[in-house]
């Protein structure tokens, strides 16, 4: 991962020597230049408005327009990108149109990039969100997963600085504290990127161990508890214990805690499924449905992205992180189709499926969560095809039947800009989760509803008078292509600044 520097400075951006600068511009924002775009336009001699009065620079939404300065301002390079209508801007869209704009700035190997905040002058955004945007658009845009190729790829993206530059100065104050933000936001985001981008044979769950416990060892907020096979067969966790049975990989129950620098009677649980590779188990996946199951600890891993940024995030509660951990395999130590395992709270679990893994495992996890007796709990997992099948590849399920939890995350991802969606917990279906011999099966006898049936089956596991959400990442959290300007192939770091945003705003 290529770190950037990120700082915000008060002054005018045409004065700052970098080798590119990147100004917005509306498709309908008027004749006059407003803002940054307007001192710009001054230090070039008009050139900015030439090239609007002849229609070459048009304000298209993420189009970009390279102008060269020719010794008139430090900067060698003015990247004008498109905001689009201004009836349409949101923050969210201010993030895209710079990510466009940072991939520009790469092709002309740019090192250090000064910008503003964009769409905060005649866009009318609130300028703390729209200097967040283009910060957090930046780490996204810039990040690769190289490490693994003889040569990285061209022309190398070397974008190694980045200034955020606000003129007056009762804004600049916010886009300090905005800019800060958002580098700890992308860079939580960038954690969770390449913990699941890294290969399976690497990520096993003993890498994923060692990542957390490398967390709570940087720190100052953070411990971590870690238990081994034998210690979570104590305390009882069989259902778990049964998924990691197939594996010679060992397993591992993770449970970290920050405690804010003021102690906190707010507690607040983050579960991950921690599936480092999901073969399907002897209920075997087809192996196009294998490629990409690295990222079947996507969970796990936007929970721990979540952490490695906690002490500079200063939440005002305290954050438990819970993850079983271990990778779901085929062999003669397998568990199989049929057998009935007893899960830490007692429930007993009959296993139709074992590619239905993730809610095995974590049949534990919520139990050990819900004895915390927190606040809230929450839970990420890339649990279900099904949700995939109900949301697409870009928008996570929410599953909860708490409204106050779920105006929490509501807003928070109205903040952030990624996208939920609300699916139903819906108590008709839980019949079809029912077992013949024990209390529950892990696949629905139905073979549609499945993203529900999955989350029905969570709740068995969650203590009723504890507000829970289940968020199904299994479509956002790997991008089999890049569907955003800052989102490229691999793990996306999804849902991670969306909980940054929840921890940070709880009261
Ligand atoms: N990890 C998968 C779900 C998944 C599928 C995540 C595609 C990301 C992309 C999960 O363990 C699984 O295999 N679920 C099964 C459940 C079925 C057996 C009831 C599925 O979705 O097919
Ligand atoms: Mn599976
Ligand atoms: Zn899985």
């Amino acid at each position: 991962m290529n770190t950037i520097k990120v700082t915000a400075t008060q002054g005018d951006i045409a004065a700052i020597d970098a080798d590119v600068l990147i100004v917005g511009h509306l498709s309908d924002g008027g004749k006059r230049l407003g803002g940054a775009i307007d001192t710009l336009n001054t230090a070039l001699d008009g050139e900015i408005q030439e090239a609007i009065d002849s229609q070459e620079l048009t304000g298209k939404y993420g189009a970009t327009t390279v102008i060269r300065t020719r010794g008139r301002i430090p900067a060698r390079h003015v990247i004008v990108v498109g905001e689009g209508s201004k009836k349409d801007l949101t923050p969210e869209r201010v993030r895209q149109a710079m990510g466009s704009a940072i991939k520009a700035a790469m092709a002309l190997q740019a090192e250090h990039v000064a910008t503003a905040a964009i769409g905060a002058g005649t866009g009318k955004q609130d300028v703390s969100a729209v200097a967040q945007a283009v910060v957090e658009a930046t780490l996204l845009a810039t990040y690769t997963f190289d490490g693994w190729k003889k040569k990285p790829e061209e022309p190398k993206k070397i974008v190694k600085a980045l200034t955020v530059a606000e003129i007056d100065k009762t804004a600049y104050k916010k886009v300090e504290t905005a800019v800060e933000l958002g580098r700890v936001y992308a860079q939580a985001a960038l954690f969770t990127r390449d913990l699941v981008n890294e290969v399976p044979s690497e990520m096993s769950p003993g890498a994923l161990k060692e990542a957390a416990e490398g967390i709570a060892k940087s720190s100052k907020g953070v411990t971590i508890k870690v238990l081994n096979r034998a210690q979570a067969k104590k305390l009882g966790m069989n259902a778990f214990l049964a998924v990691a049975s197939g594996s010679t990989t060992e397993p591992y129950f993770l449970h970290l805690t920050y405690t804010p620098p003021k102690p906190s009677k707010k507690e607040v649980v983050l579960v991950g499924k921690g599936i480092t590779f999901d073969s399907g188990g002897l209920s075997l996946k087809p192996s196009d449905g294998m490629i990409t199951m690295k990222a079947d600890m996507g969970g796990a891993a936007t929970v721990l992205g979540v952490f490695s940024e906690l002490d500079a995030l200063e939440p005002a509660v305290t954050v438990h992180g819970v993850i079983a951990t271990c990778e779901n395999m085929p062999s003669g130590s397998a568990y199989r189709p049929g057998d009935v395992v007893r899960a830490m709270n007692g429930t007993s679990i009959e296993v139709l499926n074992t590619d239905a893994e993730g809610r095995v495992t974590m049949a534990d996890s919520l139990s050990y969560a819900s004895k915390l007796e927190p606040n809230a709990i929450i839970d990420l997992a890339t649990l279900t095809g099904a949700c995939v099948v109900a949301l697409g590849e870009e928008i996570a399920g929410v599953m909860t039947d708490d409204d106050r939890l779920a105006k929490r995350v509501d807003d928070a991802a109205s903040a952030t800009g990624e996208p939920f969606w609300r699916l139903p917990l819906f108590a008709g279906y839980d019949k079809l989760i029912d077992s013949k011999i024990a209390d529950v099966q892990n696949i629905g006898s139905s073979r549609w509803g499945g993203a529900l049936t999955a989350g029905l089956f969570l709740k068995r596991f969650v203590e009723p008078s504890i507000p829970w959400m289940h968020l199904d990442i299994a479509g956002p959290a790997f991008a089999e292509r890049g569907y955003l300007s800052y989102v490229p192939y691999g793990g996306t770091g999804s849902g991670v600044r969306t909980l940054m945003e929840v921890l940070r705003t709880w009261r």
